[in-house]
C-alpha cells in the first residue's frame, strides 16, 4: 500500500518518535552491570510509598470506567492553590493537555509561537493538528526571548507557548520578564505556561509562578510525572479559566486518566515528605554537578528544574560523549530535538548515579 498516498502533508512530515535506550537494553548490549538512567528527566527517587496500595485498591474495581473529571483529585488540587474545581482539568499527562488545546482551539491558518529550544512535545502536538508554529530563537543565555516573542505575535496568533523552568535548557523566566510578557500578549492569545518542574522551581526568589499572576487567557499546566514520580501513569492537569476549561472538556478523551493513574496521584498529592526529598536529592545533586563541571571546565546552565545542560563544542562532541558515556552504562540525553545539537541533558539522579556520571565522565571526557 502506498501511504504516503494516503497521508496529509503535516502527518508525512512527522518524525516517528525516537525513545531513550531503556536500563534492559543498555545492560544487555554493553554487559553491565550497572545503569544509570540520567535520560528523561524522572524522578530517581522513584515515587511515594502511598502509591501501590492505592493503586492496588482500585483493581477490586478495574472492570468500571474510571471517574471522567477525577474528582477527587480536582478538589484536592483546587483546594491547595485556592482555587475553584471548575478552573482544574485533569488527563493522560501534560503532554495530552497540549494535544487537547491544539486541537481545542485553533482555527485554520492560525499559528503558535514559541522558542526554538524548547520542549519538542508542543512541536510535535502542533504538527499533527497541522499549526503552524513561529519558533524564535532563544536569547544567548538560553532564556525565552520575551521581546522576540512579543514581536512575532500576528494576527493569526492563537497561542504562545513557553515553558518555565523550561525544558531542556533548565532556565527561567524572571518574575519581571514573565509580567513583561502576559501583560504584551493581546488578551484574545492564549499563554501556555507548561510548569513541568514548578515543583523544583517554585523556591527560588525571583521565579514567578504563573498562578500569582494570573490573566483569564493563561493556561497553566502541571504534572505529576517529575517531582512526583508518576511518569509511568501518565496524569497531569491544567489550570485555566473555567470557561476554557469546560471546552478543553469537551475535546479531552472521555476517560482520561485511567483509574489506576487518577489513584497514584492522589496517594502521591498528599505524600509531602516525599516531594521535598525528591526536590532536596535534586538541589543537591546540581549544586555537585556545578562543582564537578567548573572542576572540569565544562559550560554549562545553571537550572532550576531537575536536568542541567552541558554545553559542549559543537554536535560531534556531543554525539561522541553520549556514545562513550553509553558504553559506561549513562544513558543520557542528546536534545537535537530540541534545537540543540551541541548540547546534552543530564537529569539529577540519585548519589550512586551522579558518582557513576562523575567516574565515566573522567574517563570519556575530552575538551
Ligand atoms: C516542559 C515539559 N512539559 C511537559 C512534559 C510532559 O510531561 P507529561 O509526562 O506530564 O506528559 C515534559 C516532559 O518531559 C516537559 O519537559
Amino acid at each position: 500500500m502506498n501511504v504516503d498516498k494516503i497521508l496529509p502533508e503535516n502527518i508525512k512530515r512527522l518524525k516517528p518518535y525516537v525513545a531513550g535506550k531503556t536500563i534492559a537494553e543498555v545492560k544487555n548490549k554493553y554487559n553491565l552491570d550497572t545503569i544509570s538512567k540520567l535520560a528523561s528527566n524522572e524522578n530517581r527517587l522513584g515515587c511515594s510509598v502511598r502509591v501501590k496500595d492505592a493503586v492496588l485498591s482500585v483493581l477490586n474495581n478495574i472492570q468500571d470506567y474510571p471517574d471522567p473529571v477525577a474528582q477527587q483529585l480536582r478538589h484536592a488540587i483546587a483546594k491547595r492553590n485556592d482555587i475553584e474545581e471548575s478552573e482544574v482539568m485533569l488527563a493522560a499527562g501534560s503532554e495530552s493537555i497540549i494535544s487537547i488545546l491544539c486541537r481545542t482551539f485553533f482555527k485554520e491558518n492560525e499559528n503558535a509561537v514559541t522558542a526554538d529550544a524548547t520542549f519538542v512535545g508542543f512541536f510535535v502536538q502542533a504538527g499533527v493538528q497541522g499549526i503552524a508554529l513561529k519558533k524564535v530563537p532563544v536569547t544567548e543565555e538560553y532564556k525565552f526571548d520575551v521581546d522576540a516573542i512579543l514581536n512575532a505575535i500576528d494576527s493569526e496568533t492563537k497561542m504562545v507557548y513557553i515553558a518555565n523552568p523550561n525544558n531542556p535548557t533548565g532556565t527561567y523566566l524572571t518574575g519581571e520578564e514573565y509580567r513583561r510578557l502576559i501583560d504584551g500578549v493581546p488578551e484574545d492569545v492564549l499563554i501556555i505556561a507548561d510548569e513541568a518542574y514548578y515543583e523544583y522551581a517554585v523556591n527560588t526568589p525571583d521565579y514567578l509562578p504563573a498562578l500569582d499572576y494570573r490573566k483569564d487567557n493563561v493556561i497553566i499546566l502541571r504534572t505529576f510525572s517529575k517531582a512526583y514520580g508518576l511518569a509511568g501513569f501518565r496524569i497531569g492537569y491544567a489550570i485555566a479559566h473555567s470557561d476554557l476549561i469546560t471546552e478543553m472538556l469537551k475535546t479531552k478523551l472521555t476517560f482520561e486518566p485511567t483509574a489506576p493513574a487518577q489513584a497514584a496521584a492522589l496517594a502521591a498529592y498528599d505524600d509531602i515528605d516525599f516531594l521535598s526529598k525528591s526536590v532536596d536529592l535534586v538541589n543537591e545533586g546540581k549544586e555537585r554537578l556545578y562543582r564537578f563541571f567548573d572542576e572540569h571546565n565544562v559550560s554549562f546552565k545553571p537550572s532550576i528544574s531537575n536536568s542541567v545542560m552541558m554545553i559542549l563544542k559543537d554536535e560531534k562532541a556531543a554525539i561522541n560523549f553520549t556514545d562513550e558515556m553509553l558504553k559506561k552504562g549513562v544513558i543520557l540525553r542528546r536534545i537535537n530535538a530540541f534545537g540543540l545539537p551541541n548540547c546534552v541533558r543530564i537529569t539529577i539522579g540519585k548519589e550512586s548515579e551522579m558518582t557513576h556520571f562523575e567516574e565515566s565522565f573522567k574517563e570519556v571526557y575530552r575538551n
